[in-house]
């Protein structure tokens, strides 16, 4: 496990690569997991956010294990899949997942269990632990990201930066007036990166919410140029909710670029790589 630390809100965003340490994938030869794993909720200061990164291309091996964790229906959603690697990586992903809750919760990993609300946000359980713990996930290609915070809404989103089809009709249509006049102030080679950095803001933003893509996207504006800091600039009064909100930028690895929203302030993120003996 490794990890590091930031204070939040950011003053500005880190320069590019310098995220998380990239995992040694190849010279990894996973051991046997340990019957009983340290609880992560010790020494928790409850002002401390974890934002874990989780790679999702592992072998068989390692798959076989995190599906024996899964729920039924979840191993059912795994199984949906037409191609076989995002089958195995929606394994891995909600195996991790179970495996770290499971180790804030104090339980065994097959008994987290999940609620979602109307838009699909999951949740804990009423019932498990303590009922302070919030999470989200979101992942992308082969990396995933999960946050886990005591009692502050969070919602995290992670994209590969690329070339996207629909980019500016997007940028029209779904982001904010003050969004799109900022998009077309920067330099065209910088737009992929800029449409990125807006969107996962954005989607952070609803994720913490808990409203998802249902939200009117219109109804609040991000900071999205290259280089500069990330900001929520506006929202609108019937979204504010359980602000206020802090936004940070997320840079997991070359190519990717991703967008924390946390509710309150005046904490700190604390970063780690998941690794299957974690
Ligand atoms: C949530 C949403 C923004 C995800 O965006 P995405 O970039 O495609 O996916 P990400 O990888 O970032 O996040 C997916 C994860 O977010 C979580 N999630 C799902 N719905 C969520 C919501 N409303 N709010 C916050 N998190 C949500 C889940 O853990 C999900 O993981 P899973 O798909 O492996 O189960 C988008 O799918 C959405 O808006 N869904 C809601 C659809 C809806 O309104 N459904 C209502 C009927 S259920």
């Amino acid at each position: 496990m490794g990890g590091r630390e930031s204070i939040w809100p950011k003053p500005c965003r880190p320069p590019r690569h310098e995220g998380i340490a990239r995992h040694a994938l190849d010279a990894m030869n996973p051991p046997e997991r340990r019957p009983v794993s340290p609880s992560l909720r010790d020494a928790w200061p409850d002002d401390e956010v974890h934002l874990w990164k989780i790679q999702l291309d592992w072998p068989e091996s390692v798959l076989a294990r995190f599906r024996r964790d899964l729920s039924v229906e979840e191993q059912q959603r795994a199984d949906r899949f037409v191609f076989d690697k995002h089958r195995r990586r929606y394994v891995v992903a909600h195996g991790a997942m179970r495996s770290v809750l499971s180790r804030y919760l104090g339980c065994d990993p097959r008994q987290v269990e999940y609620q979602t609300n109307s838009k699909g946000k999951p949740a804990i359980k009423p019932g498990l632990g303590d009922g302070i713990l919030q999470f989200n996930l979101s992942h992308s290609e082969e990396v995933a990201l999960l946050a886990v915070t005591q009692g502050r809404a969070v919602g995290v989103d992670l994209e590969q930066v690329r070339e996207f089809s629909g980019r500016d009709g997007i940028v029209e249509k779904q982001f904010s007036a003050a969004e799109w006049e900022e998009f077309q102030r920067v330099p065209p080679p910088l737009r992929n990166e800029a449409f990125t950095l807006g969107w996962t803001r954005k989607e952070a933003f609803v994720k913490a919410l808990g409203e998802g893509l249902s939200c009117d996207l219109r109804a609040f504006s991000v900071s999205l140029t290259p280089g500069e800091e990330p900001r929520l600039v506006h929202i609108d009064p019937s979204l504010e909710g359980r602000g206020p909100w802090a936004l940070g930028h997320i840079d997991p690895e070359p190519g990717f670029c991703g967008a924390l929203v946390v509710a309150g302030s005046g904490f700190v993120v604390r970063e780690r790589v998941w690794s299957p003996e974690v």
